[in-house]
């Protein structure tokens, strides 16, 4: 069973409404963090249809996304209200090969390694995320938390292992459902991916929605569903 295909363009629109949890809980939790500044340059590693991308440029940095789908790079560009901030490259983030090295101020990554299903890809994505960021540059990137993992799929009777692709149904607020097929990838696994590519692991947090959100949203998510890596190039 292969995992999510961004590259189809049914799977595109229907990613870019922005799922709420992005636009509430992870976009927020990542801005804040990386504090993106004027003279800044900043990768998106896996950008999608560019949300992110273009949040960041509006806070005055440069920015470079990077994604292997066509579909949604294209997406991004008819989007692109601040073409004058933004790149976006196609390419895969395990072998970046249009970014130079120590060129990134920071880099931010959401939910992205969900989708490297191979695990050879997933540690050279994290080396190529060293190569690029400058020393004592951040990397701050997403996947789904632990919590999530305890509370709605261990009580549907299922124990993911590591690298395992998985097909779920991800309750959303109003009773709405998305399915989510990508692949699991531990904690363990992150630490020693990011050890072996010479990255520190300074912090993991389970993220819940901020004072920013809906109502509907801060009742409905009582657990955190996202947790947030944040790693530095020493
Ligand atoms: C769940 S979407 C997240 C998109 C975006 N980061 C966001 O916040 O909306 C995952 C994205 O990662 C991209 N992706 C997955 N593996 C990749 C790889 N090895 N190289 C480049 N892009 C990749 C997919 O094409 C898809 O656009």
């Amino acid at each position: 069973m292969p995992t999510t295909d961004y590259a189809d363009n049914a799977v595109v629109s229907e990613y870019a409404k922005l799922p709420p949890l992005n636009k509430f809980i992870t976009y927020p939790a990542l801005l804040t963090l990386l504090e993106p500044k004027e003279g800044m340059v900043i990768l998106d590693a896996g950008c999608g249809p560019g949300h992110l991308t273009r949040a960041i440029a509006e806070q005055g940095a440069r920015v470079i996304g990077v994604d292997r789908s066509i579909a949604m790079l294209s997406y991004a560009l008819r989007h692109n209200h601040i073409p004058f901030r933004t790149q976006y490259h196609i390419g895969d983030i395990s072998v970046m090969r249009t970014v130079g090295d120590s060129s990134i101020d920071a880099t931010i990554m959401n939910m992205t390694t969900i989708n490297i299903e191979e695990r050879e890809k997933f540690y050279a994505t994290f080396q190529q995320l060293e190569r690029v960021l400058q020393p004592g540059a951040p990397l701050l990137f997403t996947d789904l938390a632990s919590s999530f993992w305890e509370s709605e799929v261990a009580t549907q009777g299922r124990m993911l292992v590591d690298g395992q692709i998985y097909d779920i149904d991800l309750p959303l607020p109003g009773g709405k459902v998305l399915p989510v097929n990508d692949v699991f990838w531990s904690r363990a696994t992150y630490a020693d991916a990011l050890s072996q590519a010479g990255l520190e692991l300074e912090n993991v947090v389970d993220l819940l929605p901020g004072s920013g959100t809906t109502a509907e949203l801060g009742r409905f998510l009582t657990t955190p569903r996202q947790c947030l890596y944040a790693a530095r190039k020493p």
